[in-house]
């Protein structure tokens, strides 16, 4: 039986015709349920990492502490996960060492950005410095001649319209980014509508594949993005957002009442949880190996 290795399959997403889907996940459990769901690919979020530890999206998680996180997502499923590597966590030299670790630890692709570290997200109104274009060309490169594994993607994130440098240097950055190896590039914009990803994909001519992020331009019908010729659509944040705002509503109500009755009909029941973290395989290996004391 061959296994098709999730880097490959990270690989097969990105290079597909129609337009794929990457959701977020945060946790291995957080990943669980986005495989259940019958995506294909997961986006391992920075935001949702750090937000999920109670840390700032400023790489205040170190890059060893998302590595652990992100080793139990990949063992615990078997769609491919890209992670949000943000900036690399420094120069060529720790980005590198970075792809080694995942490609060692079985994630699929890395997403680095085009930003000076200690980064800040994107959606925060503050500036938003890039890095040369010349430096960044290093680290994807120093990234593709270090990766163990030869299917593993490296997406390389431009970040010139957050920043407020227009398009012209978009393209231009997102063009050499492409010459220099990346696999795929992620055109990000905080618009509230796609007009500057519709603009940039009429420009775009080169078959390296485009990721684009809407969360603040969610409005815009998903066929459009298909249309544009894009190829992966990232949903980002979403699940942290989801899981925020229940356990608020649930902490609130619980708290309001001092009781649980209230909420009991609205929850997971915990025979799900047992379920989804496949409690019966161990009850069978149990059977079949543990050893069972007996009174003599
Ligand atoms: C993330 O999910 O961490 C991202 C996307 O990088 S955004 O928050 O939109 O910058
Ligand atoms: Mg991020």
């Amino acid at each position: 039986m061959t296994t098709t290795k999730p880097s490959a399959k990270l690989r097969d997403i990105l290079v597909d015709q129609e337009l794929s889907f990457l959701m977020e996940a945060h946790s291995a459990i957080s990943a669980m349920v986005v495989q259940e769901a019958g995506f294909k690919g997961i986006w391992a979020s920075g935001l949702s990492i750090s937000a999920s530890l109670g840390l700032r999206d400023s790489n205040e998680a170190s890059w060893t502490q998302v590595l652990d996180i992100v080793e139990y997502m990949a063992d615990a499923v078997d769609v491919p996960i890209l992670l949000d590597g943000d900036t690399g966590y420094g120069d060529f030299n720790n980005a590198r060492r970075l792809t080694k670790k995942l490609c060692q630890r079985g994630i699929a692709g890395v997403c680095l950005e085009d930003k000076l570290f200690p980064k800040t997200n994107s959606f925060i109104e503050t500036a938003q410095p890039l890095t040369p274009i010349e430096e960044f060309t290093g680290k994807i490169k120093a990234c593709k001649d270090s990766q163990l594994d030869e299917e593993f993607c490296v997406v390389a994130r431009v970040e010139a319209l957050i920043a407020g440098y227009g398009m012209e240097e978009t393209l231009r950055r997102a063009n050499v980014y492409c010459d220099s190896g990346a696999d795929a590039v992620l055109v990000h914009s905080k618009k509230l509508t796609a007009c500057e990803i519709r603009e940039f994909m009429r420009h775009w001519n080169r078959d390296c594949p485009i990721i684009v992020v809407p969360t603040t331009y969610a409005q815009t019908p998903t066929q459009d993005f298909q249309n544009w010729g894009v190829s992966t659509v990232i949903w980002a944040n979403h699940n942290f957002r989801a899981s925020l705002h229940a356990m608020q509503a649930t902490c609130n109500a619980i708290h309001d009442r001092s009781s649980v009755s209230v909420v009991e009909g609205s929850l997971a029941s915990v025979d799900e949880v047992f379920r989804i973290t496949n409690d019966d395989e161990l009850r069978r290996a149990q059977a079949k190996y543990a050893w069972v004391a007996c009174d003599v």
